[in-house]
C-alpha cells in the first residue's frame, strides 16, 4: 500500500510537471525596445578629472539647458510636444513623457540622446562593444544622429555644420584616438 502511495505521489509530481512544462513559457520580451535610464546613470562613472571630465562638460554645453530655455520662455512651450521631442532625452520614446512622476530625469538633451538608450548597452559598453552596439549602443555618434534634431523643424534654426558645432560639445579625452 505504501509503495503504491509513493508511486502515485511520484504520478503527480510528474504530471505536474508535464502541465507545468506545457504552460507557455512566461513570454520574455527580449524584443522589447531598450529604455533610457536618465543621466544619472551614466555620470555616476563618466565624471571627474581621471574620467576626462565627461558630465563636466556636457554641463556647461547648452544641451544641459535645453529643458529650461522651453520653460524660460514663460509661454508653456515646456508642456508642448512638438518642443519637448528635441529639447528632452528619449522623448515618448521611453525616456521623456510630459506629466510623468520621472519626467525631470530625462529634461535637456543628455548622454542617451546620443549614444543611445542605456538600460541594456550600459552594463556591457565597457566590456564588449560589439555586444554592446546589438542592444542600442553608439559609441561614435555622427552627423546623422545631430541633425535628428539640428533641422528646419527647429523654430531657430540657422543651419548646422558638424565640425563647427562638434567642437562645441567635444568631451573626447583618449587622446590616441581624438586624432582618428
Ligand atoms: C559602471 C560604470 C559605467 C557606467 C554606469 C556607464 N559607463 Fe560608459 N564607460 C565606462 C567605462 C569604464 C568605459 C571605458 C572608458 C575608458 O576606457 O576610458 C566607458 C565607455 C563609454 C563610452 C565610450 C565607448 C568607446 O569606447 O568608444 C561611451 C560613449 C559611454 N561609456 C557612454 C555611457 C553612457 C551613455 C552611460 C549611461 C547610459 C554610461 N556610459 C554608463 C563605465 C561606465
Ligand atoms: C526639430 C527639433 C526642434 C524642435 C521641434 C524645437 N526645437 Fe528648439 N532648438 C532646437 C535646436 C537644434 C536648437 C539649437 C539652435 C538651432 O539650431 O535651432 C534649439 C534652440 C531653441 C532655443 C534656444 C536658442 C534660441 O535661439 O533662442 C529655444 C528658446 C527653443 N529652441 C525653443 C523651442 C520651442 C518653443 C519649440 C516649440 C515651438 C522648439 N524649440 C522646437 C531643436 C528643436
Ligand atoms: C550631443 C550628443 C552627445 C551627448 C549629449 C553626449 N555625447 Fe558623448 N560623444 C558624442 C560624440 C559625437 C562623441 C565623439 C565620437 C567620435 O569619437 O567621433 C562622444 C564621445 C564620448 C565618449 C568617448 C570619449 C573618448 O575620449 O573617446 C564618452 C565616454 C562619452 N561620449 C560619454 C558621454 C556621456 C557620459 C555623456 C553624458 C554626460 C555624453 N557622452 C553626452 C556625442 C554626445
Ligand atoms: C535630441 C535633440 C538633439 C540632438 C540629438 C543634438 N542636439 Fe544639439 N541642441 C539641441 C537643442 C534643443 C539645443 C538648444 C539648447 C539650448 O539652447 O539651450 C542644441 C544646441 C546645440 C549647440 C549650441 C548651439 C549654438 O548655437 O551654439 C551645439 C554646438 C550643438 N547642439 C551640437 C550638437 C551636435 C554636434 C550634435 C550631434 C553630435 C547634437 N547637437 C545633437 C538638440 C539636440
Amino acid at each position: 500500500m505504501r509503495k503504491y502511495l509513493i508511486s502515485l505521489f511520484t504520478l503527480m509530481l510528474t504530471a505536474g510537471y508535464i502541465v507545468a512544462q506545457d504552460k507557455p513559457a512566461e513570454k520574455k520580451d527580449s524584443a522589447a525596445a531598450p529604455a533610457y535610464i536618465g543621466i544619472k546613470k551614466c555620470s555616476i562613472c563618466h565624471k571627474g578629472e581621471a574620467k576626462g571630465n565627461v558630465h563636466e562638460k556636457w554641463l556647461a554645453t547648452e544641451h544641459a539647458n535645453a529643458y529650461k530655455v522651453l520653460v524660460d520662455k514663460k509661454d508653456g512651450s515646456e508642456k508642448k510636444a512638438e518642443c519637448l521631442e528635441c529639447h528632452t532625452t528619449g522623448f515618448n520614446k521611453g525616456g521623456y513623457v510630459l506629466d510623468a512622476a520621472n519626467a525631470a530625469e530625462f529634461e535637456g538633451i543628455q548622454c542617451e540622446a546620443c549614444h543611445g538608450p542605456g538600460s541594456d548597452f550600459r552594463p556591457l559598453h565597457n566590456k564588449d562593444i560589439e555586444a554592446a552596439k546589438k542592444v542600442g549602443f553608439i559609441p561614435k555618434p555622427t552627423e546623422e544622429k545631430c541633425v535628428e534634431c539640428h533641422n528646419k523643424k527647429s523654430p531657430t534654426f540657422k543651419g548646422f555644420k558638424y565640425e563647427e558645432f562638434h567642437k562645441k560639445i567635444d568631451h573626447r579625452y583618449r587622446q590616441a584616438e581624438k586624432k582618428g
